[in-house]
């Protein structure tokens, strides 16, 4: 059967940037074998044709029921699937599944058989999120930044934001564009529905979460922008490293200087 891709050029733009973030999590390091993963909302994409697909699965069941999901459709990385062979083979290497009316199914509509991520808890949770609070945000990733994940590895830096007002004061940019700073999730069974349930609570308060020794997780309105807050976030680890690795534990910005930005930005505390 043809790739669903083909007469469908807005599904394949939203499928390309997919590619392209996988390729970068791939240089920067954060996506040894298999790891993270990347789910997209494609339902404003979904064409008649994909619509009127035959599913090419069973139905699987998501172990847990998300009731904005009815009917939506979502591109999905492969389980086991590696990052560097998702950019660039996206639909040989993830899928896209289409969520049944019991919200508590899915089954797998193009172009192959590919079962999604083993974090699709975490990853229907998050979209659940996001669609209830109309946002508007698409999509969801989770990823494995060496720095940000050796930080977890320090108790002081697991204490409620010690770790967001350490990464806000190493540059102005990460406050800007990471105002709600990065959340902490305490170590927990990698793809369990506990995990997942712990994100969406984390993610209500933070702009992203951080799963204990594991990795990060970050939604925005396209995969790009999700893939920018670990940016930030992983550019304020970077020079903290920087600095201690030159010998100083470094200032940080000021108090004033954070108030200054709060200000000129209309950042919320
Ligand atoms: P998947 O290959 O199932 O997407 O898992 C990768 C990962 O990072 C699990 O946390
Ligand atoms: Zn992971």
């Amino acid at each position: 059967m043809n790739s669903i891709l083909e007469n469908n050029p807005a599904l394949a733009a939203e499928i390309e940037k997919v590619a392209e973030v996988a390729g970068y999590l791939w240089q920067k390091g954060w996506a040894e074998r298999n790891g993270g993963n990347i789910t997209v909302n494609v339902t404003d994409q979904a064409d008649e044709e994909l619509r009127g697909r035959a599913p090419i699965s069973e139905p699987i069941a998501i172990g847990t029921t998300l009731p904005h999901l009815a009917g939506r459709y979502f591109f999905c990385k492969g389980t086991n699937k590696r990052m560097r062979d998702l950019a660039r083979r996206p639909m040989e290497n993830g899928s896209v599944i289409r969520i049944a009316d019991d919200c508590a199914h899915y089954e797998i509509v193009a172009d192959n058989p590919v079962m999604p991520t083993s974090e699709l808890a975490s990853h229907l949770a998050m979209h659940e999120q996001m669609i209830a609070s109309g946002n508007g945000y698409k999509a969801a990733l989770h990823t494995h930044p060496i720095e940000l994940v050796a930080m977890t590895h320090h108790a002081p830096f697991l204490k409620k934001d010690v770790l967001t007002r350490l990464l806000w004061s190493m540059i102005p940019e990460t406050r800007a564009f990471c105002p709600k700073g990065l959340g902490i999730v305490p170590y927990r069974m990698p793809s369990s529905v506990e995990l997942a349930e712990a994100t969406i609570r984390c993610l209500e308060e933070y702009d992203v979460a951080m799963w204990e020794k594991h990795g990060v997780c970050a939604v925005g309105p396209d995969i790009f922008e999700a893939f920018d807050q670990v940016d930030v976030l992983s550019k304020s680890a970077l020079i903290y490293i920087a600095a201690r690795n030159m010998g100083f534990v470094p200032e940080g910005m000021s108090a004033e200087q954070m108030g200054e930005l709060r200000e000129a930005f209309n950042l919320p505390k």
